[in-house]
């Protein structure tokens, strides 16, 4: 059986692909630190799929972690979602940023190749497009950051860029991902007061927090809010099954956007989410947040001919099943 590894798998995004990757059949190993992770994710995956995880305790900046694993298991490709993904933080802390996504990425790949293993998936993001009127964007965009963690996502496709051709990497853009497990036993979980959008309405339906704030109503987009390409997080876990099987199929790489293609307002959301929990959330209009951009929405193209990808799920499923995820939650923790 063919054997991935996911390094921080225990994350948002890695524990939705690794439950899509047992789904298809592969054997998948975690390799996470736990530092922006619950301990029990292992434990729900168990749950959700009947069978024993392979989880290691462990960093991606420490060789020997790394080691152990391709020496305790035969590895025949890597995701590596492990990264700190914070665009904010990464303003305050460039060098944690660079030093963990850079220095993480470096020590991996390193690994895998005195493993002989030389087949990997890149989290990579829609931010490397950085602010552009061309939408939707397609992948032969030029590439420009606007943060220390886009410089790092940037730096870390051209590292793959370099690699000899014995080596097939698929880099995945990333637009919006949201939502949760049809499950509802795994979600995005924060402690913290998300910067994001989607986390931040699940938390002021839930009665967390008091009402949303919506960061400006005066960009030249139709109801003069931010417009972003959402995806489903179960989507984007079976976009990387797929990236998986072509690149050890075909033994050919690429770089794909992952987005739906259709672009979604602030409020449209807000319309969205109220109607999946049933009740009316407050929201009040401030001015427009630094760095954001009007509209980011991907092409979708690239993916559904490379991949045979496209996103199935609509933007009421991502939040009800949000809404399903944190009002469980929610109920739990009473
Ligand atoms: P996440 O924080 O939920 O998951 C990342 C996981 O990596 C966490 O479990 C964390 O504990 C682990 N990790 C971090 N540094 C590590 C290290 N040094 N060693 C081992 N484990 C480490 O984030 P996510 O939303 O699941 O994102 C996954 C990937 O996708 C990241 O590379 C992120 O940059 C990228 N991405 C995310 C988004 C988004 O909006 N969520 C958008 C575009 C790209
Ligand atoms: N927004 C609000 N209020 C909030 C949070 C967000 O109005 O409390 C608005 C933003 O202004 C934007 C939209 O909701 O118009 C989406 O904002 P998010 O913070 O959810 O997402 P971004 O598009 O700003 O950023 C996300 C990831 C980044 C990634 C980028 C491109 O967080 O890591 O997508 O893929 F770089």
């Amino acid at each position: 059986m063919t054997k991935i590894l996911l390094t921080g798998g225990a994350g948002y995004i890695g524990s939705h692909t690794y439950l899509a990757l047992i789904q298809s059949g592969f054997e998948v190993v975690i390799l996470d630190n736990f530092s922006n992770s619950k301990s029990d994710v292992p434990r729900r995956l168990q749950d959700i799929s009947g069978k024993m995880v392979y989880c290691f305790n462990g960093d991606v900046l420490d060789r020997t972690d790394l080691d152990n694993v391709f020496a305790a298991h035969k590895i025949d490709g890597v995701v590596h979602f492990a990264a700190k993904k914070a665009v904010s933080e990464s303003v305050v802390k460039p060098l944690d940023y660079m030093h963990n996504n850079i220095g993480g990425l470096l020590n991996l790949l390193a690994a895998m190749d005195a493993a002989d293993v030389r087949n990997i998936v890149f989290s990579s993001s829609a931010t490397v497009y950085g602010d552009t009127d061309v939408q939707p964007i397609p992948e032969d965009h030029p590439r420009t950051y606007t943060s220390p963690y886009a410089f790092t996502k940037i730096a870390g496709e051209q590292i793959l860029e370099q690699l000899p051709n014995t080596w097939v990497v698929g880099i995945l853009r990333y637009f919006n991902p949201a939502g949760a497990h049809k499950s509802a036993m795994i979600g995005e979980d924060s402690e913290d007061i998300p910067n994001n959008l989607l986390p931040y309405i699940a938390k002021v339906a839930v009665g967390e927090l008091a009402e949303l704030v919506v960061f400006g109503d005066d960009y030249d987009t139709p109801d003069g809010t931010g417009v972003r390409d959402y995806i489903h997080v179960e989507d984007l876990a079976d976009g990387h099954v797929l990236s998986l099987k072509s690149l050890l199929e075909t033994g050919e790489s690429h770089t794909v956007n992952l987005g739906t293609g259709e672009g979604s307002s602030v409020l449209d959301v807000v319309a969205a989410y109220s109607e999946a929990c049933g009740k009316d959330l407050a929201h009040t209009i401030a001015p427009r947040r630094d760095g954001d951009v009007a509209v980011l929405t991907g092409l979708p193209e690239q993916a559904k001919a490379r991949l045979g990808f496209e996103a199935k799920r609509s933007l009421g499923d991502m939040c009800k099943s949000s809404w399903a995820w944190v009002s469980g939650q929610r109920r739990n923790k009473r």
